[in-house]
């Protein structure tokens, strides 16, 4: 079992969830996720390792609520157990010396660029940080990404801070850096990644994304996180989950995103009680 240090809501609908898990702590590297289950009979999710530290043997994950897993998650009480934190799983995100990189990362994806950022930054490049939300109150953990970027630039949807619009404002916040930018990084929801990549591609600045596909072992053996990366079959568990966003096949993934659309909504119905249970 692991013991759950903290779960709480960090904005409406994100959740900060700390946990002791000694063995993922060791071996964390940016870009890698675990995959968690919140009861014995429940589903086993991927979620990105957010923060980790090997001294006390903790790992923090950032979630968005979005249905009946994260949902049992989002009523874990700290002190409470949870039997599954099986990772690190996935590539870690390749770092190099590369110039000046855009970390970019929306929803939960702002938590996960944190130490891809961080690691960037320790390698000597120039990093760039560009968050994404609905409206200024839904941002997190600015400080965090400010001690560790050199600049941090805002996009808003409602444009109550920095860039009103979404992510297809990157071209005018690459025009108005001025200065090379060498590559850009996406953390968070499908969207994003593609407008994202969309956006990036008639500049030809590399461009890596952390795909989010339906995964179950996440150990290469299932094969239902497939994707289509250059023409070629990926699987995004081991092959992973960072790829060149100029080259994924989008229609595809977000058509196996919603394979399970129905049957997802019939937990979220008769889940009250299960987290009624957990809670209490
Ligand atoms: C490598 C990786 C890292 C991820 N990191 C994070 C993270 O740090 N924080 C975060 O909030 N989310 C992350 N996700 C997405 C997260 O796994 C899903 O939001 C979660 O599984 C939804 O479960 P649910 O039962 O609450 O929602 P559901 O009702 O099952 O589904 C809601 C939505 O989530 C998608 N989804 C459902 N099951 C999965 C699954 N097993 N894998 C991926 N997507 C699924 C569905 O297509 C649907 O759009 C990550 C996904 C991957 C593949
Ligand atoms: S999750 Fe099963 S092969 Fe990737």
């Amino acid at each position: 079992m692991f013991k759950v240090l903290e779960q709480r809501m960090i904005v409406p609908n994100i959740h900060l969830l700390r946990l002791e898990a000694p063995a993922v702590a060791r071996e964390a590297k940016p870009g890698q996720f675990a995959i968690v289950r919140a009861t014995e009979d429940g589903e086993r999710i991927p979620l990105s390792i957010a923060d980790w530290n090997p001294e006390d043997g903790t790992v923090t994950i950032v979630f968005m609520n979005v249905g009946s897993s994260t949902r049992k998650l989002a009523a874990l009480k700290s002190g409470s157990s949870i039997p599954t934190v099986v990772g690190p799983l996935g590539n870690p995100t390749e770092i190099g010396l590369y110039g000046t990189v855009l970390c970019v990362g929306g929803c939960y994806g702002i938590g996960s660029i944190y130490p891809v950022a961080r690691a960037l930054k320790a390698a000597g490049n120039r990093v760039i940080s560009v968050i994404e939300s609905r409206s200024s109150y839904l941002f997190y953990w600015e400080d965090r990404l400010e001690s560790v970027s050199d600049r941090l630039i805002h996009i808003t949807r409602d444009g109550t801070k920095g860039y009103r619009g979404h992510v297809g404002r990157l071209p005018e916040i690459i025009k108005s850096i001025e200065e090379p930018i060498h590559r850009v990084i996406i953390n968070g929801c499908t969207f994003l990644l593609m407008r994202g990549s969309d956006v990036t591609r008639p500049q030809s600045i590399p461009t890596v994304v952390s795909l989010n596909p339906i995964m179950i072992d996440g150990t290469g053996m299932c094969g239902v996180c497939r994707v289509t990366v250059g023409s070629v079959t990926r699987f995004a568990c081991v092959h992973g989950p960072d790829f060149d966003g100029h080259q994924v096949d989008w229609a595809e993934l977000l058509q196996r995103r919603k394979m399970y659309i129905t049957e997802e909504v019939v937990p979220l119905r008769t889940s009250r009680c299960e987290e009624h249970a957990i809670r209490s």
